[in-house]
C-alpha cells in the first residue's frame, strides 16, 4: 500500500449559536509510510474517529486532504467514494465478531484480501 498523508486534515460539524462547538479535528497532518504502524490515542471526544472516518471516505474534510500515494482521496470540494479509498477499519461495536479475538478482529480485513502479516 502506498504512502498515507494527511494534509492539514480539519473536520468542523458546525452547530449555530449554543450548539456551536470547536471543530471535531482541527489541522492534523501526518505521513504513514508504507507498512507503517500508527496509533491515535487521546481522551474520549478528542476526533480519534473522526479522523478514521474521512480516511475511511465516510466523511467529508472541512478544511486540508488525505492522499494515498499519487491519488488525492479526499478534501473539501471531493471524496471519492469509501469503496475506492481501499482501506479497512474495523468498529469499536456493534459490527465486530464475538468468535474472534480483538487481534483476529483487527487483522480479518487483511485476511480476507490476502495480505499475510
Ligand atoms: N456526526 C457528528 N456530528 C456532530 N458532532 C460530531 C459528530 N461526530 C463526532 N462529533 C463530535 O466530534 C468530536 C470528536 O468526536 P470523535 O471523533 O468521536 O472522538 P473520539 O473518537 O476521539 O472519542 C466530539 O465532540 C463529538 O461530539
Ligand atoms: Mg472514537
Amino acid at each position: 500500500m502506498a504512502q498515507l498523508i494527511l494534509n492539514h486534515l480539519t473536520k468542523d460539524f458546525g452547530g449555530k449559536g449554543a450548539d456551536r462547538v470547536r471543530p471535531a479535528v482541527s489541522d492534523v497532518s501526518l505521513a504513514l509510510r508504507k507498512q507503517g504502524f500508527l496509533a491515535l490515542l487521546g481522551p474520549s471526544g478528542c476526533g480519534k474517529t473522526t479522523v478514521l472516518r474521512m480516511i475511511a471516505g465516510f466523511e467529508q474534510p472541512t478544511d486540508g486532504s488525505i492522499e494515498l500515494g499519487e491519488r488525492r482521496l479526499s478534501d473539501a470540494t471531493r471524496v471519492l467514494p469509501p469503496e475506492k479509498h481501499n482501506m479497512a477499519m474495523v468498529f469499536q461495536s456493534y459490527a465486530l465478531w464475538p468468535h474472534m479475538t480483538v487481534a483476529e478482529n483487527v487483522g480479518y480485513p487483511l485476511k480476507v484480501r490476502g495480505i499475510s502479516g
